[in-house]
């Protein structure tokens, strides 16, 4: 038995997902590049590289990780580059996608040897959560108006436009397309590639993944473009659990279970978006309010229920605990970091990372 906490990447589940971008991939034409920001786990890169195009990036580190890691098509985007990194950006990138213009014309002879993009906002998303909403008053992310972008088009030959969010809707993806369409159609038209970012939850079961293929190919076809996804969450959700071990249990009011895990820590994303962690089954007479052991307050992975009473040394697993989890974890509190293993398709286990004292001692000086 594997010490808990840890992270356990179940491949047969990843390879699902992996299927189904395939399955996008050939029926639409579209090429679909894993975004680094969301997982960045590069001991099932092997798998994924088999059903994918590439990465795409948020910063050196991470473009350098996917260069280095993933191989294959390498995009470089970042919200701002700096002076002292470009160059190196440059080198391990395929191609580079400015967030402004003003970047655009600050970098573009550097980045001169590679396509150059830039980021198109078009005002519209699915995020109803203002701190992950792109399209938000004043959002920083991307270029709106088309005159000033009309200006620029003799540097770049391509587009990336994020405005989906963890949109499950293929109805309003499609509507939010045609918007983009009515408002950049005449530029998309006079470049060779489009990255529609990522966001789209179309690995999802009931996902129309035939309609959502044909769109994508009809867009492509309109206007003469190659058409990216930058899927992170669809790549990896569902493949992931979080294990943990039940540490203390207390009744104040409620039943409380303490465990040797965080969700400030390892499960951060969800404590931002005020969101449980998934407990499967969760059902039986016995609740509990699961508790993660660093000192803030609120570190609540959420209410569940269990056929049995909890006791120390039980052992819960989150689930879907691969995105945006792995690459967020952080040293608050000194409490450890989850190992990381692997279930490999014959179903053996291996560990393939462990932190130790020695990890926390060095992230800081
Ligand atoms: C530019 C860009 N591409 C891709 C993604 C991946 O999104 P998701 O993990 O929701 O698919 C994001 C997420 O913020 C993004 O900002």
């Amino acid at each position: 038995m594997i010490e808990t906490p840890y992270y356990l990447i179940d491949k047969a589940k990843l390879t699902r997902n992996m299927e189904r971008i395939a399955h996008v991939r050939e029926k639409s034409g579209a090429k679909a590049l894993l975004a680094l920001k969301c997982f960045a786990t590069w001991s099932v890169f092997d798998l994924m590289r088999d059903h994918m195009d590439g990465t795409t990036s948020s910063s050196l580190f991470e473009v350098r990780l996917g260069r280095e890691r993933f191989g294959k098509e390498t995009h470089a985007y970042s919200v701002a580059y700096g002076d002292n990194e470009i160059d190196e950006v440059v080198s391990h990138a395929d191609k580079i996608i400015f967030n402004s213009i003003s970047q655009l014309e600050r970098f573009a002879d550097k980045a001169a040897g590679i396509a150059r993009g830039l980021r198109l906002n078009p005002q519209v998303s699915s995020s109803s959560f203002d701190l992950a909403d792109p399209a938000r008053p004043f959002s920083r992310l991307g270029e709106w108006d088309v005159a000033k972008v009309e200006r620029v088009m003799d540097r770049i030959n391509g587009f990336m436009i994020h405005n989906n969010c963890e949109n499950k809707d293929f109805g309003l993806f499609d509507w939010m397309l045609a918007r983009i369409e009515e408002r950049f159609g005449s530029l998309i038209a006079r470049v060779d590639w489009v990255s529609l970012g990522g966001g789209i939850h179309f690995t999802g079961d009931d996902y129309p993944i035939e309609a959502f293929s044909a769109r994508l190919r009809a867009f492509s076809d309109r206007y003469g473009v190659q058409v990216y996804l930058e899927p992170g969450e669809a790549s990896i959700t569902k493949s992931t659990t979080l294990e943990v071990t039940v540490l203390d249990t207390l009744y104040n009011g409620k039943n409380l279970a303490i465990v040797d895990s965080s969700i400030e820590a390892h499960m951060l994303d969800l404590l931002i978006y005020r969101e449980a962690a998934k407990v499967s089954p969760n059902e039986g007479p016995h609740s509990y309010m699961i508790c993660g052991k660093s000192c803030l307050a609120g570190d609540v992975f959420g209410e569940f229920r269990f056929a049995e009473e909890l006791k120390v040394g039980d052992r819960i697993s989150f689930q879907d605990a691969a995105g945006y989890t792995m690459v967020k974890k952080n040293w608050f509190n000194g409490v450890k970091m989850p190992a990381i293993a692997i279930r490999e398709l014959d179903g053996s286990v291996r560990t393939v990372r462990e932190f130790t004292y020695a990890d926390y001692e060095q992230s800081l000086s």
